[in-house]
């Protein structure tokens, strides 16, 4: 029997619920719904009666334009659209370990160092330890303020005053806890009552402040995506964990782009800046084994090439297996029909592998004839011309759809030595482009032209092609 008092929060989403359940109805996760006193988070400061009143202003009044603080690390100041705004709230989320309090350390240092006012204050740290970790990085000599704290108030008794730090840094968030709220910290309840009143007080003092989240999938730690709304830019720090890259991506900004992603490297000393990503993705790449694309992508701002490598088996009687690291395994699904609908290459039945070199997630639909060329690549056993970069949307017909930023793509190409680009045939003024310095382009406008590029190839053996055994409609649509 559920008490009359308490409610069932789930520690994914935030959503409340009056019963228990083992899945949450709003975000669809298992196992997150936990007991929590059914009273109001924070006691209310200001009855309705107290109120009072303010101005409506128009639009058109000059508005006060907010400072940046450059934190000088080039790749986090992009991400942020031209480096942190004064007195705006950001979070950075990230799995435990990929390096969040590395990277705010990092910049708290940089801003101290430029004689920006920063408070550093840790629920997860020592003090010592953090000093041990600054040492470590060659920030010993920053003047940051540092505190292991982890009660708001005292956050606040500390801080709320003339003089408030111009940054405040938080970590983590989920160690947080606010007095008088029925809730074990790290709960969504602590940590949306936590979270506000932080950003009250920066809001009233106008001071920046940085909160770290850690994200875990089995729930048990409340995520951070139920801040998401409260603040104005979402960072979140990816990448594999054996992997010594580490992307920062803006999933919300409210002062610059989303999608814009910055690269790291871990290294020794601390997270460095990778300014040419392109050249450290394909650092190890062998152009001459067969199941390898190199898509020339778009990631916020910037073009990025990146290897995409499929490795697909041969047929099996059991369930195939589909796996897919860094894209959406949708979309392979999709395109795995295509290519066997469309181009007749048999793909039912047969294991298929895809990975994104280098441990980046991608979501341009522009990486479908990547993936396509990879897959067909592995399936023919032929490699893809060399130095060719590639790229294009497929649809379910198998025709090859124009993409954005073609120009930019192809710069991007030609800087890292590539003099060849596959791409959609829907491309304005090929006769120009063609003509002008850069990669010989070869466009496609049917899927099916993509076999044309296995020069040399051996024959695509019986076993391998599709039965065509459809109705004579379809077989009408087929392009080969
Ligand atoms: P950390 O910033 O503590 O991660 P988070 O705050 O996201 O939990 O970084 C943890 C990992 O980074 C840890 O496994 C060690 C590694 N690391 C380095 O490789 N080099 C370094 O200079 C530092 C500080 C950490
Ligand atoms: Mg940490």
């Amino acid at each position: 029997m559920p008490k009359p008092d308490s409610r069932y929060v789930c520690q994914s989403c935030g959503a409340v619920h009056a019963k228990w359940a083992g899945r949450c109805d709003a975000c669809g996760d298992w196992n997150t719904l936990s007991e929590e006193a059914a009273r109001k988070p924070v006691p209310r400061g200001l009855s309705e009666a107290a109120g009072r009143r303010f101005e409506l202003v128009g639009l058109d009044d000059a508005p006060v334009r907010a400072g940046r603080l450059a934190t000088g690390i080039e790749e986090l100041d992009r991400v942020l659209g031209g480096g942190l705004v004064e007195a705006a709230t950001i979070l950075i989320g990230g799995d435990p370990g990929i390096g969040k309090s590395t990277l705010v350390l990092q910049a708290a240092a940089a801003l101290a160092a430029a004689g920006t006012p920063v408070a550093y204050v840790s629920g997860e740290e020592s003090v010592d330890q953090i000093r041990l970790r600054a040492a470590r990085l060659g920030l010993a000599q920053a003047p940051l303020r540092l505190a292991a704290a982890t009660s708001v108030a005292d956050i606040l008794a500390t801080l709320d005053r003339p003089g408030a730090p111009v940054l405040l840094v938080v970590d983590s968030i989920q160690t947080m806890y606010v007095e008088g709220v029925e809730s074990a910290p790290g709960t969504v309840t602590q940590l949306r009552a936590s979270a506000h009143e932080l950003i009250r007080f920066a809001k009233r003092r106008s001071s920046a402040l940085c909160l770290v989240g850690h994200v875990t999938k089995d729930g048990q730690i409340a995520g951070p995506r139920a801040l998401e709304h409260m603040v104005d830019a979402v960072l979140y720090f990816e990448g594999e964990r054996g992997h010594q890259f580490r992307i920062l991506r803006a999933v919300k900004n409210r002062f610059g782009a989303a999608n814009e992603i910055g690269v790291f490297e871990m290294q020794e000393r601390g997270l460095i800046e990778v300014p040419n990503p392109s050249a450290l993705f394909l650092a190890e790449r062998d152009a001459t084994v067969p199941g390898a694309a190199v898509f020339a992508g778009i990631e916020g701002s910037r073009p990025l090439l990146l290897e995409i490598q499929a490795l697909v088996g041969p047929a099996t009687p059991a369930t195939p297996r589909r796996t897919v690291v860094g894209w959406d395994s949708a979309r392979l699904a999709m395109l795995l029909a295509v290519l066997e609908a469309r181009c007749g290459l048999a793909m039912a039945g047969r294991d298929v592998y895809l990975n994104v070199a280098g441990g980046l997630r991608i979501s341009e639909p522009a990486a479908d004839l990547a993936v396509a060329a990879a897959v067909a690549s592995s399936v023919l056993d032929a490699p893809l011309p060399e130095s060719a970069v590639i790229f294009g949307e497929v649809g379910l017909a198998g025709e090859v759809r124009a993409v954005s930023q073609t120009e930019a793509r192809l710069k991007e190409a030609a800087r890292l030595g590539f003099d060849r680009a596959i791409l959609p045939g829907v491309i304005r003024n090929p006769g120009r482009a063609e003509r002008s310095p850069g990669p010989r382009l070869h466009v496609l406008r049917r899927l099916s032209e993509l076999f044309e590029l296995f020069e040399n190839r051996a024959p695509v053996p019986p076993s391998s092609r599709a039965r065509l055994d459809v109705p004579a409609r379809g077989a009408v649509s087929r392009d080969r």
